[in-house]
């Protein structure tokens, strides 16, 4: 096509050569000898042709006050009014929604240089995040999560959980996204911040100080980071330098004592030998919040939804509680995907073609291509608006469950940024669950639990809180499981 196009041009100028005309479009021509012409002459911010607009009328603010309001019934209804591709103008960005299977693959199948997944994500952190915690990292979850280091966290999830467990008592009552929250900060400090920091010495202090840094506010309760923005960040700067002190602490212990437990947070402390001294704690400090934040956004939520669900189902409680860890697993993945509410962008960086099924858009640079989970994961299916554990076969969709593409339904991602930490999560979601259902018996002060109305991006929080009251189980009642990896 795009060929097509240069020739006729190309035969245009040599009609008018002939004519003595001096070419027309002679630059542009030379310019789409090498490249996409069709896509090339796209201007930034543009879409064409231009697709039904779910247009907003307050200049900059555009759709915002009616999308934050519900975002998924806001992206759902615009669907079904304007189709599955359109354009959402909000905060100053232009989104161009889709949802129709080739749409939903071509956003994930685009190269990162192209359509940018990092540069997406850090538009959304920035305003609750200071810019200093994202420079300079060099330990991402990719790194250390490879299959060999499994053993390694094993351990430590187990011995995080046992405290937690001991802390909770014999009897007493807890909200479960709270009391979840809790226990995703000490799964997450005992993986990378060393067992100290999941220890009651520290942890009581770094709670606090994650959670006003907190990036998924951004998107959980986007009117924080207006907060934050407002306010140059002052909370979230103190709230950063508070973590670099503990995990300086930290650090200088272990080299007091010359102690190396072999930890991600040795591994992380390796990695920067090449800083000064005075630097080098603050940077493992900053990897140690990058990781946090990305685990915090989904993975307390995603615990909690899972508890929730087997509390409020007495026969896979019974089920799971007899030892059936698959089936604890199937449960955490389906928990995940009734409760997604993701928002997946990509910034396009270069001029792209998406086809969406019916024709082609061509995408300037700086249009956001987004998609909303919670939108396609309950409908893409006949059966999807359904909780059943057995939509899962393993981390996978059954192959039983009809969808016109697998891109429709998301947990964890698809192609090259598909989650780094799928394999950690499930196991620390299943090693927990497992181990609260044998400690304890549960009696949910619940009959139902719905994802928080206003959240756009991340594993849902609930609309409303889930108290459970809790009690000791009498010793040997619980079949114990031993502990493995997905
Ligand atoms: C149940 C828990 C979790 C869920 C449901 C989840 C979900 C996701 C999803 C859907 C994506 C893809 C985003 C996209 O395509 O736009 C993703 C990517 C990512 N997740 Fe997770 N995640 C979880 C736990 C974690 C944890 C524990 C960590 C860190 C320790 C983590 C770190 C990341 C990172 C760094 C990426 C980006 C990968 C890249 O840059 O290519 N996630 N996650």
């Amino acid at each position: 096509m795009a060929k097509r196009y240069v020739d006729e041009r190309t035969a245009g100028d040599r009609a008018g050569r002939e004519r003595g005309e001096r070419p027309r479009n002679a630059r542009r021509l030379t310019a789409c000898a090498d490249a996409d012409y069709r896509s090339a002459m796209i201007a930034e911010r543009e879409v064409h042709p231009v697709p039904p607009c779910a247009a907003g009328r307050i200049p900059w603010l555009g759709a915002a006050p009616r999308l934050l309001r519900d975002p998924t019934a806001f992206f759902a209804e615009h669907r079904r009014r304007l189709g599955d591709t359109y354009l959402v103008d909000v905060f100053g960005r232009r989104l161009l929604c889709v949802f129709s299977p080739a749409g939903v693959r071509r956003l994930y199948e685009l190269p990162e240089d192209e359509a940018s997944f990092g540069l997406a994500t850090f538009d959304l952190l920035k305003a609750k995040v200071p810019i200093e915690v994202f420079l300079g990292r060099r330990n991402r979850p990719h790194d250390l999560f490879g299959n060999e280091e499994v053993q390694r966290y094993l351990g430590v999830l187990e011995d995080v959980v046992a405290l937690e467990i001991e802390e909770l008592g014999s009897t007493g009552r807890f909200e479960i996204f709270r009391a979840m929250r809790r226990l995703g900060h000490r799964l997450g400090f005992g993986s990378w911040a060393g067992t100290e920091a999941a220890s009651a010495r520290h942890l009581d202090r770094l709670i606090p100080l994650f959670d006003r840094l907190d990036g998924s506010d951004a998107f959980v309760r986007p009117i924080r980071a207006l907060i934050a923005q407002a306010t140059h960040q002052a909370r979230e700067r103190r709230a950063q330098r508070g973590i670099e002190e503990i995990l300086g602490e930290i650090l200088a212990e272990r080299q007091r004592d010359g102690r190396r437990p072999g930890d991600f947070l040795d591994q992380i402390w390796d990695s920067f030998a090449d800083v000064t001294p005075a630097e080098r704690p603050i940077q493992v400090a900053r990897d140690v919040m990058v990781l946090h934040m990305g685990a915090q956004s989904n993975l307390y939520a995603a615990l909690a939804w899972t508890l929730v669900n087997v509390l409020l189902r007495p026969d896979l409680l019974a089920r799971i509680r007899d030892g059936d860890d698959v089936l604890l697993e199937k449960t955490a993945n389906e928990s995940i995907r009734m409760a997604q509410r993701s928002i997946t962008l990509r910034r396009v960086l270069k001029p792209v073609e998406v086809y969406d099924g019916r024709g082609t858009y061509r995408v300037g640079p700086g249009v956001f291509l987004a998609t909303m989970l919670s939108v396609t994961n309950t409908s893409a299916g006949p059966d999807l608006h359904r909780f059943e554990p057995d939509h899962y076969a393993g981390r996978r969709l059954a192959p039983d469950v009809e969808i016109p593409t697998k891109e429709l339904v998301s947990t964890f991602g698809h192609g090259r940024h598909s989650c780094p930490a799928q394999r950690f999560a499930i196991t620390a979601i299943r090693i927990s669950i497992r181990r609260l259902l044998e400690h304890f018996d549960f009696a949910p002060e619940f009959t139902t639990a719905a994802p928080r109305r206003r959240q756009i991006g991340g594993v849902a929080r609930a609309q409303r809180p889930c108290w459970v009251a809790y009690q000791k189980r009498p010793l040997g009642s619980a079949r114990q499981v031993r502990p493995t990896a997905s």
